[in-house]
Formats: C-alpha cells, sequence, structure tokens
C-alpha cells in the first residue's frame, strides 16, 4: 500500500510517498513566499499553500513510483500557531498570522499579566507567547474589528489545507494545543479562553486525536488528481509532533532537536506535566500522550539569511569548508532575528553578531550563527533539565541536520549523543506514519515508528572541546539581559 505524508512548512510544502513498510518511493517540495508587511511580523497567503499542495499532489501521483491503486490515505503536518480565519461563506478574510509573527505584544503581556500566568496555566498548561494563536485574536479583535466581526471559522495552517480538500473542520490535539484556547490535559477546548477571546466553540474545528480520519478527498479533486475510491485524510499533527513521529519519539524522554526555520527541542512525555515556570510549552502528542517543547524561532532560517540574503550566496557547502570547530571562535551571534520565544519571550529583541576583529573570516561568522542557533537551542535544553525532565536519547531532524559541522558542533554545545536517521523527512513521514495507523496497517503509532524509524549514525560529543564550548556558552547567556530593550 501507499500513503502521502504532507509537511506544510513555512518556505515550502513538502510531500512524500511512502510504502507500507516506511520506504520513502519519492518526494517533491513546492516553495511559496512569505511577507513581512513590518519588522517582526509574517504572513502567508493561505490560498498559496492549497494550490502548491494540489500541484505538488499532481506531482508526486505523476512519479514512476506512484501507484494510485495502491494509494490508501494521506497525513499532513503544518507549521503551528497561524491564525486563519474565515467568513460565513468559507473565504479567507486576512492573510495567515504566522508562528513567528510578534505584533501580539501587548495581547500577550495583558494575557500573562492581568490574566495571569497561574489562570493560563490552569486553564490550558501553558503561558502566553506572542506566536500563540489566542493573543492573535486579541489583536484582530482591537486592530481590526470589522474582519474579526466577519470571523465565522477560525483555524490552523494544516487544518485549512485539510478543510478545502474534504471539507471536514477539524483539527488535532498537537496543532490545537498552540492555541492557548485548548485545555491541553483534557484534550478539549477550554471555555474560560473561548470567553477571554471573545469567540466560541462553533468558530472551532473539531476536535480529534491525529490519527483519526477527519474525512476524505472531495469528488472533484479527486477526479482531477485521477485518484480511485474514497482517500481519507486523518486529522494529522503539528510539524514538530509529526516529526516526532517520524523520527520516532514517542517513548517517555525521548527527545528531538529540530533545526528547521524554527528550532525546537521536543520531549515526549507519557503524562501531561505542567511546570509553574511555563517558558516550555506542554502540549498533546500525536501518539494520544503528551510533550514538552521549546522553540526558538529563527534557526536554520539564520544560516538562510547570513548566506543567501547577505552574502548573496547559495553554496552552503563552501562556506563551511574552513570552518575549524574547535570552540576557539571569538565571534558570537545572537539568533533573535524575529524576536525570541522560548526562553525570552520577547518578540521585540533583535540579532546581533559581535566580538568582532579585523582579524576574522568569514567563516568565523558562519560558524558564529551555527553556534548561536546551537546556543539558543541549548537555553530550552538547559530550560529542561532543570524541571528535571529525564531525557534518554535524542535524535536530530530538520534541513540543518544535514550538515555534518552543524551536527558536530551542536552535539558539542549541547553534550549529548545526536542520533541521525536514515529518513530525514520529519514532518512529512510522521503524516504517512499517522495515516497509515489509521488505515489500520499497523496497531498503534509506537508499533509504526519503531518499525519504520532507522537509526543512520551516532554523533559523539568531543570530549576535548566540551569545556570550551561550556565558556562560550556562559558567554552567550550573559548577552541577552545585556541587550534585552535595546534592541
Ligand atoms: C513551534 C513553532 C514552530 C512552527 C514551525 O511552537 O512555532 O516550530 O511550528 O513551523
Amino acid at each position: 500500500m501507499q500513503y502521502i505524508g504532507i509537511d506544510l512548512g513555512t518556505s515550502a510544502v513538502k510531500l512524500l510517498l511512502m510504502q507500507s513498510d516506511g520506504t520513502v518511493l519519492s518526494s517533491i517540495s513546492k516553495d511559496y513566499p512569505v511577507s513581512y508587511p513590518k519588522s517582526g511580523w509574517s504572513e502567508q497567503d493561505p490560498l498559496d499553500w492549497l494550490d502548491q499542495t494540489l500541484a505538488g499532489l499532481e506531482e508526486l501521483l505523476a512519479t514512476r513510483q506512484a501507484d494510485k491503486s495502491k494509494l490508501k490515505g494521506i497525513g499532513i503536518g503544518g507549521q503551528m500557531h497561524g491564525l486563519v480565519v474565515l467568513d460565513k461563506n468559507d473565504q479567507v478574510i486576512r492573510p495567515a498570522i504566522l508562528w513567528n509573527d510578534g505584533r501580539s505584544d501587548q495581547e500577550t503581556n495583558y494575557l500573562n499579566t492581568v490574566i495571569g500566568h497561574k489562570k493560563l496555566v490552569e486553564y490550558t498548561g501553558n503561558i502566553a507567547f506572542a506566536g500563540f494563536t489566542a493573543p492573535k485574536i486579541l489583536w484582530m479583535q482591537k486592530h481590526e474589528p470589522e474582519k474579526f466581526a466577519a470571523i465565522s471559522k477560525i483555524m490552523l495552517p494544516k487544518d485549512y489545507l485539510v478543510f478545502r480538500l474534504t471539507g471536514a473542520f477539524t483539527t488535532d490535539v498537537s496543532d490545537a494545543s498552540g492555541m492557548l484556547l485548548l485545555d491541553v490535559k483534557n484534550r478539549r477546548w477550554s471555555a474560560e479562553m473561548l470567553a477571554i477571546c471573545g469567540i466560541n466553540e462553533q468558530m472551532l474545528p473539531d476536535i480529534h486525536e491525529s490519527y483519526d480520519i477527519s474525512g476524505y478527498i472531495k469528488a472533484d479533486i479527486a477526479g482531477s488528481l485521477g485518484l480511485l475510491g474514497e482517500i481519507p485524510i486523518v486529522a494529522g499533527a503539528s510539524d514538530n509532533a509529526a516529526a516526532a513521529i517520524g523520527t520516532g519519539t514517542v517513548e517517555n524522554g525521548s527527545c528531538t532537536v529540530s533545526l528547521g526555520t524554527s528550532g525546537t527541542v521536543f520531549i515526549a512525555s507519557d503524562t501531561f506535566q505542567a511546570p509553574e515556570n511555563n517558558a516550555i510549552h506542554s502540549f498533546a502528542h500525536a501518539n494520544g500522550k503528551y510533550h514538552l517543547m521549546g522553540c526558538m524561532l529563527s534557526a536554520a532560517s539564520c544560516l538562510k539569511w547570513w548566506l543567501e540574503d547577505i552574502l548573496k550566496t547559495t553554496d552552503y557547502e563552501v562556506e563551511q569548508q574552513e570552518i575549524k570547530a574547535l570552540g576557539d571562535n571569538p565571534v558570537y551571534f545572537l539568533p533573535y532575528l524575529m524576536g525570541e520565544r522560548s526562553p525570552h519571550n520577547d518578540p521585540n529583541v533583535r540579532g546581533a553578531f559581535l566580538g568582532l576583529g579585523m582579524d576574522n573570516t568569514r567563516a568565523q561568522m558562519v560558524e558564529a550563527v551555527f553556534e548561536g542557533v546551537s546556543f539558543a537551542l541549548k537555553d530550552s535544553m538547559e530550560m529542561a533539565r532543570s524541571l528535571g525532565i529525564k531525557i534518554h536519547n535524542t535524535k536530530l531532524c530538520g534541513g540543518g541536520a544535514k550538515s555534518p559541522v552543524w551536527q558536530q558542533i551542536l552535539a558539542n554545545i549541547l553534550n549529548m549523543e545526536l542520533e541521525i536517521l536514515e529518513n530525514e523527512e520529519g514532518p512529512a513521514l510522521g503524516g504517512a506514519i499517522l495515516a497509515a495507523v489509521a488505515c489500520g496497517e499497523y496497531a498503534s503509532v509506537e508499533e509504526a515508528a519503531k518499525v519504520i524509524v532507522k537509526v543512520k549514525e551516532i554523533i559523539n560529543p568531543n570530549p576535548e572541546l566540551i569545556l570550551a564550548y561550556q565558556q562560550k556558552y556562559l558567554v552567550f547567556r550573559s548577552l541577552y539581559p545585556a541587550i534585552k530593550g535595546l534592541l
């Protein structure tokens, strides 16, 4: 049998075709733009997601490996927290406000201080961050009252795709967790949060577990894609939860570090935990359980910005050739290009290079980008450790994980073994696995992950360099407090 996994990312939608045993037969990536109307704002047109997904499906199904008669189901993992609003005719009211958009600073402060951490954690298991959906709803209510009044449906990015492809208005528990509207522990909407945001439950999708079937591809779309029979689409998952399924991060205390546009530290947990100091998110997992997650807003995107936008090159390999990675690079980089989420919760801070001298090289600046992003991930890892969370193994995924230099720098900085997988297609593979579970191919997500996910290599930290990186990390940690409020 064959399954399609879709990863609705920020820079592109990635689609893959998976065989029952987990073999990836083919994959396709289709780009779309992000617009930054103001510093710290980021938006996308949901119609771009739909157009490119449909084009991607057509291309994927035209590959010689695809056999339409064997296609059994589709699963989607998507960028989290984005606010998509539709009117009563199901038309998009405004561009989607994305996960890394920091415009709702004031609304976030209102939620955290006036409603207060204690109540927010009681209602949702989480405190407010500017990227979350609820503060964006409050922002719309204040700044776009007419558009707010026209809202008939509120949904997340991948749920918009499911809605357009099937007509089903659904979400899944992992993605819904990031809205700050879900009572994460009990996996249902929080009546208190809905009241605080001035919305009602009819505006929100039905909540499913990630491996539940949401609906079937509409006849006209199935017809134009040449699909036979009824093809189900599962509720799917947040891109991070889908990636965790795709990397086999399903057992209590297992972890995935993702170096995508964002950088995340994702820790699977059998039980719900909402620590009082909740700079780490406490969300539902796509395997029916829970997870904890730290998220930095600009990870591999810092490298892309530095190489492509500033240095005007796309030759990533050449730029890395002279990097020594000995822990003695005097240059520091603060990766706060879109502000920062975990642990600082500061949408207004901006990035910096520091410690530059006349003798510094281009390679050292690239190295500083690798290090700065890795240090910021360490901030989340340290936060998890300080909460007493035990991590027993860590996998690495995301575009940045392809660089051997970055892999080694990250292992040294985190002082952890990092497992590299045979298949790095994290979220899209996770989506396909969820579809296979829904179609009865595997008894559970855990069983599927055990069969499908294979470790290729382990990157060990270099014991001789750990101290040097630890010292550099101490300096890195002192830099945010020094620039807070200035940049
Ligand atoms: C997680 C988060 C990001 C996006 C990226 O909380 O905001 O990882 O999901 O697509």
